[in-house]
């Protein structure tokens, strides 16, 4: 349908959009491939964020719209529940060799929300089922993005997210966030300052008791909230706290899952092993919705005890493993393994940051922060009016031909790693020629 008015826009309630301000003044993408998106009208737009973090083989991939189509004419859709269909156990031996270490199961769902809401499930039950019911507090952070399902917002640290909605989930604490200007502004890859704070899983140990805590979730790079990196050492801290008290360490790699920091996980990047791992995105290209929990072996055989007839798990999706996602998901491997996407990240990690730090010194710049092919950069907000520095920068990017992320008044980059450092200097290179137009 050729969009002619704006009364062809009103019936779509538009998510996280501010839907009167952009069906005034719309911003139409029509059409993809490669590293670009086209308009309605013709404008070429080169994508600096990978759709939304998930297109990370670029756009418009063959192999995978063939796959889904010939697995449609196949076999459109198949029962999960007691039933099951070979592309759906072929995708999950498949995922599990790219994982780190003996997380080697996967339960499937069809989104990041979706994906994580099913992990705080399974770390709750996982503690029942070893005799251990007392064990269900959740542990989230401030500033975490864990999808939008009242699980994921509970243990999410984003106010706006959190606020309109209610009680949240009982028994849920968070620790502070990583992100601190003053000790860590323009730092070039992980800040040096800050592992210490995750002693703060100690302070909430001491305020509950550890007897009363099942996991604690967080992303190993937070996206959504404008790109909060973990201080040297934090990671493993959090880890061995984890180990110490029997409390589970789910990491959100929602994100930063299928090569966005240069391995295949930000576990494995930064050589912590969890006991779940969260992903979606990039599990597919975003071709076809589809998320997944992987599972380390122990919580796996956990379940694994009682009559062998009875249901371990009363969990699950109608969509979970839908053949079309799992076709989807095995083409975005090939493609991923033919052209090591996995690693390429790690290849042009250098360039991306010298690039996105040449920005400093543009006007009201105060913090740039990057890793693998990921940036952050961040403007000083104008008084009384957050967020909408950011916004003039968003809508004047588009206009000059490039797409970038904002949350608040964080500009956020996360480009396809198909990317040529060619084009990683002209996303830079506009996105400085836009910030010295913004006042
Ligand atoms: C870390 C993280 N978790 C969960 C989600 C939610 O994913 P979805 O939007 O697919 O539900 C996101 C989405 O950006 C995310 O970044």
């Amino acid at each position: 349908m050729a969009i002619s008015s704006r009364a062809d826009l009103e019936a779509f309630w538009m998510p996280f959009t501010a839907n009167r301000q952009f069906k005034a003044n719309p911003r139409l993408l029509s059409r993809a491939e490669g590293m670009h998106y086209w308009t309605p009208d013709g404008r070429k737009v080169l994508d600096g964020v990978a759709g939304l973090w998930c297109v990370n083989a670029g756009h418009g991939r063959k192999e995978i719209t063939d796959a889904v189509s010939r697995q449609l004419a196949e076999m459109e859709y198949a029962p999960p529940f007691q039933m099951g269909h070979p592309p759906g156990f072929e995708v999950a031996s498949r995922l599990v060799k790219v994982t780190p270490r003996d997380l080697d199961h996967v339960f499937f769902a069809n989104s990041g929300s979706e994906a994580v809401d099913s992990a705080l499930k399974i770390a709750i039950a996982y503690h029942r089922v070893r005799g251990d019911a007392a064990r269900q507090r959740l542990i989230g952070r401030e500033k975490g993005y864990h999808g939008v399902g009242f699980g994921g917002i509970s243990v999410g640290g984003m106010v706006n997210n959190r606020k309109f909605f209610g009680a949240m989930l009982p028994g849920v604490d968070h620790l502070r966030h990583t992100l601190d200007l003053e000790h860590n502004a323009f730092s070039r890859g992980v800040p040096e300052w800050g592992a210490h704070l995750a002693d703060d899983l100690e302070r909430l140990v001491a305020l509950h008791d550890a007897s009363t805590i099942a996991a604690v979730i967080v992303e190993p790079v937070s996206g959504s909230a404008g790109v909060v990196l973990p201080p040297k050492g934090y990671l493993q801290r959090l880890r061995s706290i984890c180990d110490k008290y029997g409390i589970l360490l789910i990491f959100d790699e929602v994100i930063t899952g299928f090569g966005r920091l240069g391995a295949p996980f930000g576990a494995q990047y930064f050589d912590v092993v969890p006991d779940m791992i969260t992903a979606a995105k990039g599990l597919t290209n975003g071709a076809i919705p589809m998320g997944a929990v992987f599972v380390r072996k122990h919580i796996y055989d956990a379940f694994m005890h009682g009559p062998e007839g009875v249901i371990e798990l009363f969990h699950g999706y109608t969509y979970s493993a839908h053949p079309a996602a799992c076709a989807a998901a095995l083409a975005t491997q090939d493609i991923y393994q033919r052209e090591g996407l996995l690693s390429r990240a790690a290849e042009l990690s250098k360039r991306w940051e010298d690039a996105v730090h040449s920005l400093r010194g543009c006007p009201n710049v105060i913090d740039i922060r990057n890793i693998g092919l990921v940036a952050g950069i961040e403007l000083q907000p104008r008084a009384g009016a957050p967020g909408a520095r950011a916004y003039e920068a968003f809508t004047k990017a588009f206009e000059q031909g490039i797409l970038i992320r904002i949350s608040g008044d964080v500009i956020a980059m996360s480009p396809p790693l198909i990317i040529t450092p060619a084009q990683i200097d002209e996303l830079v290179g506009k996105l400085g020629e836009v910030l010295r137009t913004v006042a």
